[in-house]
C-alpha cells in the first residue's frame, strides 16, 4: 500500500543556470490515492445510465452472433426473457429494440412491415411488457430501413430517387403507434425526416398513447460508424447514402437547430449519434437544452474496440469503459451502447457490489 505520510524529497539539481522554482498550487494532491480519487471524481458511471441495444429477429430459432460485432447477437423473441433478466441482474434496466427480418420476409418500397403488430419489435413489446412490467424501460427504435426494399429510412420517388419527407412521416407514425400499442414507453425515430417528432407525437396521442413519450435520435450525423449495425439490421441502403437526410459531419449550428426543432416538436429526450465522435455536440446540447441528453456509442466505436482488442492492441474493457465516462462527462445523461452489460458488470465491482 502507498504510505501517503511520507514527503516527496526533491533530488538534487545539476546543471541548471537557476534553481528550478517549487509549485504551491498542487493539483496532483487530489490523485495521490484511489479513495482521494474516488471522493473528488466528477463523473459517475452507474447501470442504471445505460440502454442496451436488442436486435430482434423472430425468424430465427437460436441466437446469431454479427460476425462484425464479437458478442453482440440477433435473437429470436423467446430467448429475450433469458437474455433481458441476466442484463437487468446487473442493473441495466433500459432497453433499446431493433426488428430484423428474416430474409424470406418480403420488404416493400414503403417498408409497411415497420408498422406490423404480429412484427419482431411488436411482439418482443408484448412479451417484456408481461413479463417484466414497469421494472423495465422498453424504447422502440422507430425508422423504416429495416423494413424497405430499398434499404433508405424513407419512400424512394421514381426516377428522381429522392427520399420522399413528408410520404415516410404517415409510416413512420403507423410503426410508431404500433410499437406503442406494444407496450414501448418511448418511440425513437431514428430516419432524420423533418418533422417527424411533431408528426409521432400527434399520431400517439390522436392514438390515446398521450403517456408515451417521443425521443428522436436529434441529432444524427451520415456517419460511416453505422457499418456493423447494418450487418447485424440488415438496413444498407440498397443504392447510394444517406447524406440527403442524415447531417453532415462538418457541421455544428446544423446540429443546434435540430436540437431546437425537436424540442419544439415536442421531444422527451435527445439522442446524438454516433457518440466519440460527437463530444462537442453533445456538450454544446448540455448547454443549450434541459431535457435528457442520451449519447448513442454506435456499432463501428463498438466494433473498433473489439476488433482492436482481439489483435491485442487495446484493453477491450479499459476503452469501452472511457469512452463511457467520456461520454458522461461531455454532458449526456444516458449513454446507448452494446458495452452495456460490461460497463455494468465494472460499475458493480467498482461499488463492491460483486
Ligand atoms: C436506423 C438506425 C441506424 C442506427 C440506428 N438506427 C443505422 C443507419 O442509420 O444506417 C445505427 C446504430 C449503430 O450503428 O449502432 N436508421
Amino acid at each position: 500500500m502507498a504510505d501517503l505520510s511520507t514527503p516527496a524529497t526533491a533530488a538534487p539539481l545539476t546543471g541548471l543556470r537557476r534553481a528550478v522554482s517549487v509549485p504551491t498550487v498542487r493539483p496532483r494532491r487530489l490523485r495521490r490515492s484511489g479513495p482521494i480519487r474516488d471522493l473528488v471524481a466528477e463523473t459517475l458511471l452507474l447501470p442504471q445510465h445505460l440502454i442496451y441495444p436488442l436486435f430482434v429477429a423472430d425468424h430465427l430459432v437460436e441466437a446469431r452472433p454479427v460476425p462484425s460485432m464479437p458478442g453482440v447477437q440477433q435473437l429470436p423473441v423467446w430467448m429475450l426473457e433469458e437474455v433481458v433478466t441476466e442484463v437487468v441482474t446487473l442493473g441495466v434496466r433500459s432497453f433499446l429494440l431493433f426488428g430484423v427480418l428474416g430474409d424470406d420476409t418480403p420488404k416493400d418500397p414503403h417498408g409497411h412491415r415497420a408498422a406490423d403488430g404480429e412484427g419482431p419489435v411488436a411482439n418482443a413489446l408484448r412479451l417484456l411488457r408481461a413479463r417484466f412490467g414497469a421494472e423495465v424501460v422498453l424504447i422502440a427504435d422507430t425508422c423504416l430501413c429495416g423494413y424497405t426494399d430499398h434499404g433508405h429510412c424513407g419512400p424512394v420517388a421514381e426516377g428522381t430517387g429522392e427520399i420522399l419527407n413528408d410520404d415516410a412521416l404517415a409510416h413512420l407514425a403507423a410503426a410508431a403507434v404500433a410499437q406503442a400499442q406494444a407496450g414501448a414507453d418511448f418511440v425513437a425515430p431514428s430516419d432524420m425526416m423533418d418533422g417527424r417528432t411533431r408528426a409521432l407525437r400527434e399520431a400517439l396521442d390522436d392514438a390515446n398513447l398521450s403517456h408515451v413519450g417521443v425521443i428522436p435520435y436529434s441529432v444524427k450525423y451520415a456517419s460511416s460508424f453505422y457499418g456493423p449495425f447494418r450487418d447485424a439490421a440488415h438496413s444498407a441502403p440498397q443504392f447510394g447514402d444517406r447524406r440527403t437526410y442524415q447531417m453532415d459531419v462538418r457541421n455544428t449550428r446544423e446540429a443546434v437547430r435540430e436540437l431546437r426543432l425537436d424540442i419544439e416538436e415536442g421531444a422527451d429526450a435527445l439522442i446524438i449519434k454516433p457518440g466519440l465522435p460527437c463530444l462537442d455536440i453533445i456538450a454544446r446540447a448540455r448547454q443549450s437544452t434541459d431535457l435528457p441528453v442520451i449519447a448513442y456509442s454506435v456499432s463501428g466505436e463498438y466494433s473498433m474496440v473489439e476488433a482492436a482488442a482481439a489483435n491485442g492492441w487495446l484493453d477491450a474493457p479499459a476503452v469501452h469503459r472511457e469512452m463511457a465516462l467520456s461520454l458522461r462527462r461531455a454532458g449526456a445523461d444516458a449513454l446507448i451502447t452494446y458495452a452495456a452489460p460490461l460497463l455494468a458488470r465494472q460499475s458493480r465491482a467498482l461499488l463492491g457490489l460483486g
